[in-house]
């Protein structure tokens, strides 16, 4: 194993990724940050130099670290924030995290404006290592023209993002930008360079704030092989559906005749309100060695319609290891609702609350401190004893699908469905896929298991960046 020094400074710079000019909240001036990449087995030394203005703190989304709770980088959750101008380094190792994960700002909604970047942790035992011969980084993302920060205050209407991005590109329609703005059309749209015969592994990653997508290639097949650091069993698609935050890897052929393509990226408008109906479709374009340059790719769309706002059908996505999953010993059901709280601003709620940092003192430094009061309140559930096998129910009141992430651990999906009661007969208990990001639809469940052996405090939450709560939408707590 190897240590991996990454030297990162988040700060702020003007930049026009679509065209339009705005400042972002960069890692080293780049937006998005630098790929991180590593092999499983080595030790990460993140190396933060907050530059920023403002404070911050990165969690590397994807990582469970095991052993090093306090490295997670939620803000009062497990540490105290990186201060403007201060240094503060992550260290920990990734011995059982290969896959394709993140980092991003952990901080109210910095990472929407930029603070975030690919975390490859590439395996040295990876089953499909023969299966393709390059490996190709695809980060989607919806894209805000406006500072997010400010509009935190006004969130009681959602907002619409002004366009989407492939690896940070795409082309703006100037005409749309306020007057008085820096705009220039036809910014360029993300280039990928296949060879004839040559097979690819795609890494997608979606980063957006709110949106949910469907990713495809015109005329490319592709075999979903990883789910958010877990193997699948090799899954024939066309059209990808990838929800906040989670990550897939598709195997693609280059086995088109040598012309250009369109990669695209679809707003899952369903989920999304009325006004963003006219948000066109995010491309980018696969070249061909040997196809011409700048020829416009024709419009070969994939027809195949899948339901939008849900995950890919967990019970066709299947792990490639077959695992016995444990029986659960502890049940807890999570209601989601979303209401006014007292100053009128709606958010998202859980069984009844909202997680509100203590921000004098973070809450896990408090139990190792011994001073516990604060684990039996309502925000959170403790766990006094290693590797209880816990099944959580989410029933969700709210129209609105909700792509929850739990810190710390994976999770085996047991089930999803319509209504608000978990239907039991309809729970995978035999082989179910394991990964860290899964969407609960809207007005609907989700039935979830995982094994709490990873002491800490870890968050679980929406992670949408909740146009209508307080960070993300309801940060929770665990213990374990
Ligand atoms: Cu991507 Cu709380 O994390």
């Amino acid at each position: 194993p190897k240590t991996n020094t990454i030297d990162l400074t988040i700060e702020k710079v003007t930049l026009a990724p679509d065209g339009f000019t705005r400042q972002l909240s960069t890692v080293n001036g780049q937006y998005p940050g630098p790929t991180i990449e590593v092999n499983k087995g080595d030790r990460i030394l993140m190396k933060i130099r907050n530059k920023l203005g403002e404070p911050t703190a990165i969690h590397a989304h994807g990582m469970l670290q095991r052993g090093t709770p306090w490295y997670d980088g939620v803000p009062w959750m497990a540490q105290c924030v990186i201060p403007d101008d201060y240094e503060f380094t992550y260290n920990f190792t990734v011995p059982e995290e290969a896959g394709t994960h993140w980092y991003h700002a952990h901080e109210t909604l910095q990472y929407v404006d930029g603070a975030f970047g690919a975390l490859i942790v590439h395996d040295p035992d990876d089953p499909y290592k023969s299966e393709y011969d390059e490996e190709i980084i695809v980060m989607l993302n919806d894209y805000h023209h406006t500072n997010a920060q400010p509009l935190l205050k006004e969130f009681l209407t959602p907002e619409i993002p002004d366009n989407g991005l492939i690896n940070g590109k795409n082309n703006f329609d100037c005409s749309k930008a306020p007057s008085g703005s820096k705009c220039v059309d036809n910014a360029g749209l993300a280039k990928f360079e296949f060879v004839k015969n040559k097979k690819y592994r795609l890494r997608i990653i979606n980063t957006s704030a709110f949106s949910a997508f469907f990713f495809s290639i015109d005329k490319h097949e592709m075999e979903v092989i990883e789910a958010d650091g877990s193997y699948t069993k090799r899954n024939k698609i066309n059209r990808l559906p990838i929800n906040v935050a989670q990550r897939y890897s598709v195997i693609v052929t280059a086995n088109q005749p040598v012309d250009n393509y369109i990669m695209r990226s679809e707003f899952q408008k369903k989920c999304m309100p009325d006004a963003a109906a006219n948000l066109p479709i995010i491309k980018a374009i696969v070249h061909y060695e040997g196809a011409p340059n700048d020829a416009e790719p024709k419009d070969n769309p994939w027809s195949d319609s899948l339901a939008e706002c849900v995950d890919l059908d967990h019970k066709t996505l299947q792990p490639l290891k077959e695992e016995k999953i444990p029986e659960a010993t502890k049940k807890f059901e999570f209601e989601i609702e979303f209401h006014k709280n007292k100053t009128g601003i709606v958010k998202a709620f859980l069984n009844g609350s909202s997680y509100i940092p203590d921000i004098n003192f973070p809450t896990l430094d408090k139990i190792f401190k011994g001073k516990s009061s604060y684990e039996r309140s309502a925000n959170a559930y403790v766990f006094d004893k290693d590797g209880e096998v816990v099944d959580l129910y989410f029933i969700n009141y709210d129209e609105g699908d909700h792509p929850f992430h739990i810190h710390g651990y994976q999770f085996w999906v047991l089930g999803t469905g319509d209504g608000d009661k978990v239907n039991k007969d309809e729970l995978n208990t035999n082989n179910p896929i394991k990964r860290d990001t899964a969407t609960i639809p809207g007005s609907g469940w989700m039935a979830i298991r995982f094994v709490s052996d990873n002491p800490g405090v870890w968050g679980i939450h929406c992670h949408m960046i909740c146009y209508r709560s307080f960070r993300f939408c309801s940060l929770y707590c665990f213990f374990f």
